[in-house]
């Protein structure tokens, strides 16, 4: 079991595939892109396994997650995915992903046994898109999603980040989009993990501004703490039901005391937290031919160190090192 000073235990493994990216959204990293992992840094598809086989036969991992980066970039995924399916006890896996590619492989990720996928997508407008994300990409990411939904990686999550003067007019047009067509709609609250750290507590958009302007148009009805668990999603129920809208209010509204994750980076570093400080390597573990009960003791440790909270709206607040794209959203 993988549990804290804090009596949290962590069930909810999430691992990042690669540090790269096919877009440029602003709020994640600049137009040149940063400075990739070398090759022989990233774990191998092997030692990927073998983690989270130690993971769920050895730590109480119930749940898989892949992230990124954008994970469809990682040329083993389906594989993985597959090898992680015939664990035994199988965990749910999920995928996080900007949705270019989707179209490509949402079928063969389904029949390796992906669970469900939640995809990214902060406007309906192409050209704010593009200067969004700096790609021209939103027709591919339209056609991502409808193919996960067509495949049956459901429930289909839409994650939108607001920026101000940008799309943060979008928050009624998206939720009616996402009614429409049946994905689940879940605003995030923009996080200081931006590559160059440009976060400014003044200039986010709040849960509280995303509610107000969703109540323009639509009758929203809290659904309780009971129903929410450890995720970090409040939900709402929209007009009435069945739909429900989300919101992840990282800082304003911080839901630390729930936390049940533990996290991978693409290079064998543990984090207890998106916005640790410190990282436990397992990579140099895992190479140095260590057995599984080991790397369990390691995992088990660091997890024990785990601290209360992050504190993001706090003025104490430090940002890590690494940026979002490089730990794993
Ligand atoms: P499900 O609700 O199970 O589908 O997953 P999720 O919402 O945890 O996953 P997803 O990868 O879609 O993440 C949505 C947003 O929540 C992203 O911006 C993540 O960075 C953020 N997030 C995920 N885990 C944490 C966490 O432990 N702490 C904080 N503050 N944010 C998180
Ligand atoms: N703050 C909030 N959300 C972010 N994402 C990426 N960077 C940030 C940030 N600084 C979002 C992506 C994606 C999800 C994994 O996290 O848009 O939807
Ligand atoms: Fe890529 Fe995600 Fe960062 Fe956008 S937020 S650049 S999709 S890693």
């Amino acid at each position: 079991m993988l549990i804290d000073t804090y009596g949290r235990v962590a069930t909810d493994l999430r691992v990042s595939l690669t540090d790269r990216c096919n877009l440029r959204c602003t709020y994640c990293m600049p137009e040149e892109g940063l400075q990739w992992l070398a090759k022989t840094d990233l774990l191998t598809d092997d030692e990927i396994v073998r983690l989270i086989g130690i993971a769920v036969t050895s730590l109480g991992v119930e749940e898989v997650r892949f992230t990124g980066g954008e994970p469809l970039l990682r040329p083993g995924l389906v594989g993985i995915v597959e090898r992680v399916a015939a664990l035994e006890p199988r965990p749910q896996m999920s995928l996080t992903t900007n949705g270019i590619g989707l179209k490509r492989t949402a079928a063969a990720l389904k029949a390796a046994g992906l669970d469900r996928v939640n995809v990214s997508l902060d406007t309906l407008r192409p050209d704010v898109f593009k200067t969004l994300t700096r790609r021209d990409r939103h027709k591919d990411v339209i056609e991502g999603l409808h193919a996960a939904r067509e495949a049956g990686l459901t429930p289909v999550k839409v994650n939108s980040v607001l920026m101000p003067g940008l799309n943060d007019d979008e928050a009624p047009d998206l939720l009616a989009w996402a009614v429409e067509h049946d994905y689940e709609l879940r605003f995030i609250e923009q996080m200081p993990l931006d590559a160059q750290h440009g976060w400014k507590r003044d200039g986010m958009i709040t849960a509280g501004d995303i509610l107000a302007s969703l109540r323009t148009r639509f009758e929203l009805t809290e659904e309780g703490s009971q129903a929410r668990g450890s995720a970090p999603a409040e939900r709402w129920i929209v007009d009435g039901g069945p739909h429900r809208v989300g919101v992840i209010a990282s800082v304003t509204r911080p839901f630390c005391a729930a936390c049940d994750r533990t996290r991978l980076t693409a290079d064998g570093q543990i984090r207890t937290c998106l916005f640790a400080r410190e990282e436990t390597d397992l990579r140099a573990a895992l190479r140095s031919d260590v057995p599984d009960e080991e790397i369990a003791r390691i995992w088990r440790e660091a997890m024990w160190g785990k601290k209360a909270g992050a504190g993001l709206d706090a003025p104490t607040f430090v940002q890590p090192d690494r940026p979002m794209s490089a730990i794993g959203g």
